[in-house]
């Protein structure tokens, strides 16, 4: 693919995109990564679209769009432009009261080997400080309690440009507003050029991982804690969110639980899941096999 930085120029206006070819691109964009773009975010998809286009040296979407189905050749480039299409807002300690909840949990759960294990799965991480913050939680949380203990997050997105910040582990010190100083002292370590990174012990309990969250079946994830997902499903279809919740319990060991962000998802329930009372969280619990566990 030869570059033309001529035609990656954001001051010659985009091409026209069609209805038919509008309707093409948000096809594509739900059936791979199940996001909806609705004909009235058209002007957002052409501008993402139509400055991607041209940084890839391509001037019509049709021709950009036949290339991206070439294969395994094209992935890198579907990649880019899909980090371009998603959201990324984000924050530590975003949802306190979610991470509370964490919190509680970790002090309840019953330790049945020598060792207490704890393990979380953060989808829709972005640049990783969701990820950070539930390890922050269960770390605290596992220090308050007596006896040997381990933990894990996993911690999956479909972009590849925010993990790589994630991975890093460093930010602005205003991005680490919401972190008392006890926690920043812990785990923040200060860089020379005025920024924070994650410290390498709390790194080392974090995995990141590419996933497009409904292809995980494909991907071996063991029995977890605390399924961790919030502000991801708000950009799928309704009964898309349904199904991938339906996936995610056989993820949850019994007693775990599964938290969204209020107002992700209305009306659902599945035999094996209660909802957990706790005020300004969406969390759902994994029941025991013989019934309920309150
Ligand atoms: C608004 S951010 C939410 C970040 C974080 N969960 C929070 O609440 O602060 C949404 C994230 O979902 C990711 N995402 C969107 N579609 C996805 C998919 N199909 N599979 C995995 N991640 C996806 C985006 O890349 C983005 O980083």
């Amino acid at each position: 693919m030869a570059a033309r930085p001529e035609t990656g120029s954001p001051f010659i206006p985009l091409p026209e995109m069609s209805g038919r070819q509008f309707r093409e691109w948000a096809e594509l964009f739900e059936r791979r990564a199940g996001l909806v773009i609705s004909p009235e975010r058209k002007s957002f998809l052409v501008t993402a679209v139509g400055l991607r286009m041209r940084e890839a040296g391509f001037d019509d979407y049709e021709a950009y769009y036949q290339w991206l189905h070439r294969g395994r050749e094209s992935l890198p480039e579907w990649s880019l432009l899909l980090d371009r299409v998603t959201v990324h807002e984000t924050r530590f300690f975003r949802h306190p009261r979610a991470l509370e909840l964490v919190s509680r949990h970790v002090s309840d759960k019953p330790c049945e080997g020598e060792a207490l294990s704890y393990q979380v799965w953060s989808i829709g991480c972005a640049t990783g400080e969701e990820a950070y913050s539930l390890a922050m939680v269960v770390d605290q949380a596992l220090l308050a309690r007596s006896g040997r203990s381990y933990f894990g997050v996993v911690a999956s997105d479909i972009s590849v440009p925010s993990l790589t910040v994630a991975r890093e582990g460093i930010y602005k010190e205003s991005r680490l507003d919401e972190l008392d100083d006890r926690l920043l002292r812990h785990y923040f370590a200060p860089l020379e050029d005025g920024r924070f990174r994650v410290v390498e012990s709390l790194r080392r309990r974090v995995c990141f991982a590419q996933m497009n969250i409904f292809d995980h079946a494909r991907h071996p994830l063991g029995p977890m804690d605390v399924i961790y997902c919030q502000n991801v499903l708000i950009y799928f279809q309704r009964e898309r969110r349904k199904m991938l919740l339906d996936g995610l319990v056989e993820y949850l060991l019994p007693g775990g639980l599964l938290i969204l962000g209020s107002g992700d998802v209305v009306g659902w329930n599945h035999p094996r899941m209660e909802r957990v009372r706790w005020d300004g969280v969406l969390a759902y619990r994994r029941l025991p096999p013989q019934g309920r566990t309150t």
